[in-house]
């Protein structure tokens, strides 16, 4: 595998939320506050590709030239069910002119195919050099829905280098599997974790994020 397209976000507020996150005594509002502020810092990162145009502002004292987002640009923000929908609520305050398309899908066990039981994409109508898209999933770790996800969207249209995928922590294994098929897709992460396990889950991780999130654990 050559280099990676990775960003891991790191800064003593992430890692102080992820210990609280990763910790099995944490309850689900505790949980979820946490991931929610690192998601800030997430979407600050995944910001960075997002085109701006020069502005002339006038503040009380004088004018200033500014930049703000390009009012062409559409941004698609596609969070995986159910997990993904954490990171909903901060992207919409972050980018509330964003369209918000779910996605829910699953592999058929027998088929090995991707079965899509939620799709709220659209078709892209704008320039697509201006189409951005977001996908969502706090876990990426074995990367196949995250390679749907991101096939879907590239065979609508998208560009591969709009599409970033923001995560909360993966797995060596999931990154290296979008990035071999997809180099273009930056991924973003808090945490690169050691390995999988035998139920695909990431070592040392958080145990299942959507149960964590949702208070569904038995
Ligand atoms: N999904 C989760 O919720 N947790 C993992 O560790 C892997 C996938």
């Amino acid at each position: 595998m050559e280099k990676l397209n990775l960003k891991i976000v790191s800064n003593p507020i992430i890692s102080n939320n992820l210990a609280i996150i990763r910790d099995k005594n944490t309850d689900s509002e505790k949980f979820s506050s946490a991931l929610k502020r690192i998601a800030y810092a997430l979407f600050y990162e995944a910001s960075n590709n997002l085109p701006l145009v020069d502005v002339n502002i006038e503040t009380p004292v004088a004018n200033a030239n500014c930049s703000v987002f390009d009012k062409d640009m559409q941004l698609i923000v596609a969070p995986i069910l159910r997990a993904g929908l954490i990171f909903q609520e901060i992207a919409q305050k972050l980018f509330p002119f964003a369209n918000i398309h779910h996605i829910g899908m699953y592999r058929d066990e027998k088929t090995l195919e991707p079965v899509w039981y939620y799709d709220k994409r659209k078709e892209i109508k704008k320039d697509k050099n201006k189409v951005y898209v977001m996908i969502l999933d706090p876990m990426l770790a074995t990367g196949n829905s995250s390679v749907y996800s991101i096939e879907n969207f590239i065979n609508k249209g998208v560009l591969e280098q709009n599409i970033t995928f923001i995560s909360l922590i993966a797995s060596l294994q999931g990154i290296e599997n979008v990035n071999s098929k997809f180099p273009n897709v930056k991924i973003i992460t808090a945490s690169l974790d050691e390995k999988l396990n035998y139920k695909g889950y990431i070592v040392p991780g958080l145990g299942d994020a959507g149960d964590r999130i949702f208070n569904t654990l038995d």
